[in-house]
């Protein structure tokens, strides 16, 4: 599978969304990254509802909502309602993960779950079979622009194996810190889905630069 490009949100010019969401429209990307923060689970507070509901009338690419929120639960239906297609949680913020991936499922999404820096691929044996996706953290979550840690290729390494000896189709997103420098090593170690923020809005040429990582 050709890999996919989903730019991430956090990083565009607020003031003009709209123009934002139509570049992405007419872009080579693949999908809209959209980061929930909810100022618990990580130190920050990005948007929620109410902006994911005017993205959602203006994309016609799914939407791949990242949610880094303590206690995800209590608003599957919210997201479901606005039209999420991917639907990830953190292991760290989930007590019942089994339970939260079955219920996103109920609800007819995707079900992904994302890996902070510290936390190891092996703690998703008993689930990987039922993901459609993992997301590994490649900074620590809360805010766009960040550095790359570079142990993350060691994790892609071992969950793709993870992935493979359980014969699933779970894709693999890498989100912190992707470059054009780094993508292409991302997915020769096995990335699927690179998301990129600040790479792609900080740019001079945002679609160029879309087009760029897609041509990797
Ligand atoms: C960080 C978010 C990322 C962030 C990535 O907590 O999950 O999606 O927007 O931003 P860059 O690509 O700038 O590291
Ligand atoms: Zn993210």
């Amino acid at each position: 599978m050709k890999h996919l490009i989903a730019p991430s949100i956090l990083s565009a010019d607020f003031l003009n969304l709209g123009k934002e969401i139509q570049m992405v429209n007419q872009s080579q990307a693949d999908w809209f990254h959209l980061d929930v923060m909810d100022g618990m689970f990580v130190p920050n507070i990005s948007y929620g509802q109410p902006v994911i509901k005017a993205i959602a009338r203006e994309a016609d690419k799914p939407l791949d909502a990242h949610l880094m929120i303590m206690d995800p639960d209590r608003y599957f239906d919210d997201f479901k309602n606005l039209g999420v297609e991917y639907l990830t949680v953190h292991y760290e913020a989930c007590t019942h993960l089994h339970r939260s991936i079955q219920r996103i499922h109920n609800l007819g999404m995707k079900a992904g779950v994302a890996l902070n820096p510290h936390s190891h691929i092996s703690l998703l044996e008993d689930v990987i079979a039922d993901l459609d996706m993992v997301l590994i953290m490649s900074v620590n979550p809360g805010f766009g622009g960040q550095e790359f840690i570079h142990r993350s290729y060691t994790k892609i390494t071992k969950l793709r194996e993870l992935i493979d000896r359980n014969n699933a189709k779970t894709l693999i997103q890498v989100d912190g810190g992707v470059t054009l420098d780094n993508a292409s090593s991302l997915i020769a170690a096995g990335a699927d889905v690179i998301v990129a923020g600040s790479t792609i809005f900080k740019s001079e040429s945002p679609d160029e630069t879309i087009r760029q990582l897609k041509q990797i």
